[in-house]
């Protein structure tokens, strides 16, 4: 069975650690088996071009940028992956599987960052016309559960240094924005064992994105 037309884009957000990774590489199997085609990717990044602007957010001191050039700095490398890869796959009839996007914004220079939702959400909706998700998954673990998952793997990025208060702003910030777009964007329990929250995301595929149980 071979999908045509427009493929599902499906995105993946959370905070650092919620084993995001882990969760899409599972979801792409899972969608596999049933046929389709997947492009996994991810952000900042995706490209070759918006693999550099991420070498440049994530390393370096904390400090290193104002919350306003990150939020440029990721609008630039989400428009060449945009442009690039996700619009492209789409109409091929991908589903695209994205590790975080545009509420990744929201919540970090946005919520946590202190720009506010409506100057992002301008920039990226009115201004951009950046395209929204289908379905968004919202992997949630408690702050200290996803840091010391991250020092376990080492090599802490400059966001993982912001501290802990920045990052419980980022676990509430996605926390609000399941909370206002409940049929886009859902809340997963990743505090559990991995086959769990497969399992549980598999289930939020099949029932949301209307594919055959
Ligand atoms: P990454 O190592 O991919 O984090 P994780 O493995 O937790 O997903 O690094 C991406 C970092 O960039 C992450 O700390 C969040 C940050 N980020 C933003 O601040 N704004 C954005 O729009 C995006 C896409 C990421």
């Amino acid at each position: 069975m071979s999908t045509t037309g427009p493929g599902r884009f499906v995105t993946f957000e959370g905070g650092e650690g919620a084993g995001k990774s882990t969760q899409i590489a599972r979801a792409a199997v899972a969608l596999e088996a049933r046929g389709l085609r997947v492009r996994v990717t991810r952000e900042p990044g995706g490209t070759e071009g918006a693999e550099a602007i991420r070498r440049l957010l994530l390393e370096g001191a904390a400090e290193r940028w104002t919350a306003t050039t990150e939020l440029l700095l990721v609008a630039a490398a989400r428009a060449e992956h945009l442009a690039r890869v996700i619009e492209p796959a789409l109409a091929a009839g991908s589903w695209v599987l994205c590790d975080r996007y545009l509420d990744s914004t929201r919540v970090y220079q946005g919520l946590a960052g202190g720009l506010g939702l409506a100057l992002v959400d301008r920039l990226q909706g009115e201004l951009l016309g950046f395209r929204l998700p289908d379905l968004t998954l919202v992997l949630d673990v408690p702050v200290e559960t996803g840091l010391a998952r991250r020092q376990d793997i080492g090599g802490a990025s400059r966001f993982e240094r912001k501290g802990r208060a920045f990052h419980e702003r980022v676990r509430e910030g996605f926390r609000t924005l399941a909370a206002a777009e409940p049929r886009r964007i859902v809340l997963v329990d990743a505090d559990r064992p991995v086959e769990a929250v497969a399992a549980e995301i598999e289930a939020l595929l099949v029932a949301r994105l209307g594919l055959d149980p």
